[in-house]
């Protein structure tokens, strides 16, 4: 089988490269060119793997690029995960953004319908569509509301998705999926944030974590149980939508304070919004809110109903919260003291 992956520098990339090599996949990884020549967490992936991966230098928005590779390649499957995918940026600059997710994933489909109708392909959505939404918990069925620029770049992506399935037969599949993190997540998302600066305290070589909305709530899970909800979207009959998510909800605060534990240090909570404070035992100020990290409009109040997903595929979201936060913390400390 072979398959090509957008984005296969990010997160996800990191993980679906790992699960395809297992299933003895040929893996075309498609990567924009940096000035450095660095090639993101591909760089972290075991050499056996690494050494599989055929990369292919291109643009999101080059649509001449997408079709050449359709036409000479025809992978069975397509996973399309690149993206400017963080929320924060997409508010400061919505412009780059829509090119990048809405122009760029319009490469992707007309290439494939043009060139290759047969490739399965797999459309990186997410809750953040949801936005503020109507009813909790949400599914399929949901109404989307989306919030940011981002969520309206990603609804266009999910809109022109099921469009092009309904109208041209294509064998297409939106993944909605809630927050999932990981030891190769990004180091501006607040997970990351969180795990790297807790490791870095512990061990002196950062004072404090400063941090936007300690309140905000989300549903967040292990992005290797994600792909291989990917992976099953386009196993599985034929293309349709699901929701992927754990189902439970946890603040910022929480995960500060699960994170902290790992390293054996309590936080206690002290003032209020923008003056809020968190204190070590012996009084050092560890957490800091600043409100260069809020952001202009929240998305709250998201909660995973993957019931579709736990009948159709019989997925499931295996890592739990605290699981979650242990294996990142893990993981940093390890690279902290390795540095
Ligand atoms: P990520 O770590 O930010 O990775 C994004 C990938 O897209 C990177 O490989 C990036 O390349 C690539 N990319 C960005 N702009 C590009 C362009 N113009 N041309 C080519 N490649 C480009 O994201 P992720 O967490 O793995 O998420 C994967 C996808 O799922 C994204 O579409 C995201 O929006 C969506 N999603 C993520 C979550 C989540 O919680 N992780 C939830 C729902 C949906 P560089 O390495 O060069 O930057
Ligand atoms: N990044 C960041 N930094 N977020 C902070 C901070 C901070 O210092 N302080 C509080 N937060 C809050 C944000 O306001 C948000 O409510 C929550 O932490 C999570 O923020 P991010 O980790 O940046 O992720 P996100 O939820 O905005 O977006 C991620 O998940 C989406 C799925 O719901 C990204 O992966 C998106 O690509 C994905 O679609």
């Amino acid at each position: 089988m072979k398959s090509i992956i957008t984005g296969i520098s990010g997160q996800d990339g990191f993980f679906l490269s790992k699960l395809l090599f297992e299933k003895n996949y040929e893996i075309i990884g498609i990567v924009r060119r940096n000035s450095s020549m660095t090639t993101g967490t591909i760089e972290k992936l075991p050499h056996e793997i690494k050494e599989k991966i055929r990369i292919e230098y291109g643009d999101l928005t080059d649509a001449g690029f997408f079709a050449r590779l359709l036409e000479r390649e025809k992978p069975d499957e397509l996973y399309h995960l690149a993206a400017q995918s963080f929320v924060g940026y997409s508010f400061q600059n919505p412009a780059s953004t829509y090119d990048v997710n809405i122009s760029g994933t319009l490469n992707v489909v007309n290439a494939v319908k043009e060139y290759s109708p047969n490739t399965k392909l797999y459309f990186a959505a997410t809750s953040e569509m949801f936005g503020q939404p109507e009813s909790t918990p949400q599914n399929e069925e949901t109404s989307f509301k989306p919030r940011s620029p981002y969520a309206v770049s990603k609804l266009a992506g999910f809109w022109t998705m099921k469009t092009y399935r309904e109208a041209y037969g294509m064998f297409i599949s939106n993944g909605i999926l809630f927050n999932h993190e990981s030891e190769v997540r990004g180091p501006e998302f607040v997970t990351r944030k969180i795990s790297m600066a807790v490791s870095r305290i512990k061990n002196g070589k950062q004072l404090v974590l400063e941090l936007g909305n300690l309140n905000a709530r989300k549903d967040w899970g292990y992005a290797k149980d994600y792909v291989y909800g990917m992976w099953q979207m386009l196993n599985n009959g034929t293309g349709d939508d699901y929701v992927l998510g754990t189902g439970e909800l946890h603040t910022v605060r929480e995960f500060v304070e699960i994170a902290f534990q790992e390293v054996g240090i309590k936080i206690h909570w002290e003032g209020e919004n923008e003056n809020e404070i968190g204190l070590s035992d012996d009084g050092k100020i560890l957490v800091k809110v600043n409100k260069a990290f809020f952001r202009p409009l929240e998305s709250d109040n998201y909660l995973a109903d993957a019931s579709k997903a736990n009948n159709k595929l019989k997925w499931k979201s295996k890592t739990s919260f605290k699981e979650l936060i242990k294996l990142m913390v893990k993981s940093d400390l390890q690279q902290t003291i390795e540095k």
